[in-house]
């Protein structure tokens, strides 16, 4: 597929001929410096923006020749999102944030209630229900936004930098819990990093430069490791 922005008489290709198979319950992560048009790919995958040209498949069905209203209700029934900024808002509890997209996809309110409230559970903050996002630190605000987005069951996970915001300990909590809802849930995970221990602990790992996917690797991550190439940053 091919996204490209208008800025009047300007072009500006932001994805070039990209070419990606995801399977299901694949984990998958993205990496590449910024600009490089990582968060555009999933902006697209998430079908919250369409590529300029071409097209994306989920199983036989090409939702980009979908109506707006039958985008939003594949969207909310189909795909989750974990921002770099959680996104929670801020006068609701954890357990109405997290019940948010079930609401929105007209589950009946009790059943949301339960499903939030198990979610919640799931990323430990059973605890934590009735309080606000201010009352929560920044990796509980996380694992919140990582329950709204389990909430409707996805079949895709998509995350853009979830721990960039987070420090070391918090980012490899966060991991370990994305490792686990793909395991335990079996959704298919795509997440975008600049957290080298992470994108060496998941199995397949894409590199995008300037619009285009350059590398696609598969690697056990359990085998030994090479040091990562120097200059690699390891921060955020
Ligand atoms: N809505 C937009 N309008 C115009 N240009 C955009 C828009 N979104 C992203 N871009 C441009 O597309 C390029 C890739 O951006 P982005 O996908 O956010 O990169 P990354 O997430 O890899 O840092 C950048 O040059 C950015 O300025
Ligand atoms: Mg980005």
């Amino acid at each position: 597929m091919y996204k490209e922005f208008t800025h009047g008489a300007r072009v500006l290709p932001v994805l070039r001929d990209v070419n990606l198979t995801l399977m299901p319950g694949e984990m998958v992560t993205i990496i590449g410096a910024s600009g490089a048009g990582k968060s555009t790919l999933l902006h697209c995958l998430g079908t919250l923006d369409l590529p300029t040209r071409g097209q994306i498949l989920f199983g036989d069905t090409d939702i980009t020749r979908f109506s707006p209203p039958q985008l939003a209700s594949f969207r909310n029934e189909t795909i989750g999102f974990v921002f770099q900024f959680h996104h929670l808002l801020g006068e609701f509890t954890a357990l109405e944030n997290a019940m948010m997209p079930a609401l929105i996809g007209r589950v009946a309110h009790k059943e949301a209630r339960e499903r939030a409230g198990d979610m919640l559970h799931a990323v430990g903050l059973s605890h934590r229900l009735n309080h606000r996002p201010g009352e929560l630190s920044g990796g509980e605000q996380q694992r919140v936004a990582i329950a709204r987005a389990l909430v409707m069951r996805p079949r895709l996970l998509l995350a853009d930098e979830p721990t960039g915001n987070l420090d070391t300990r918090t980012s490899d909590e966060v991991h370990d819990l994305l490792f686990r809802i793909n395991d335990e849930h079996k959704m298919t995970l795509l997440v975008v990093t600049h957290n080298m221990d992470l994108a060496w602990k998941v199995p397949r790992r894409i590199r995008m430069e300037d619009g285009k996917l350059v590398d696609d690797v598969r690697h056990d991550p359990s085998a030994a490791r090479e040091p990562p190439p120097a200059g690699t940053s390891r921060s955020s």
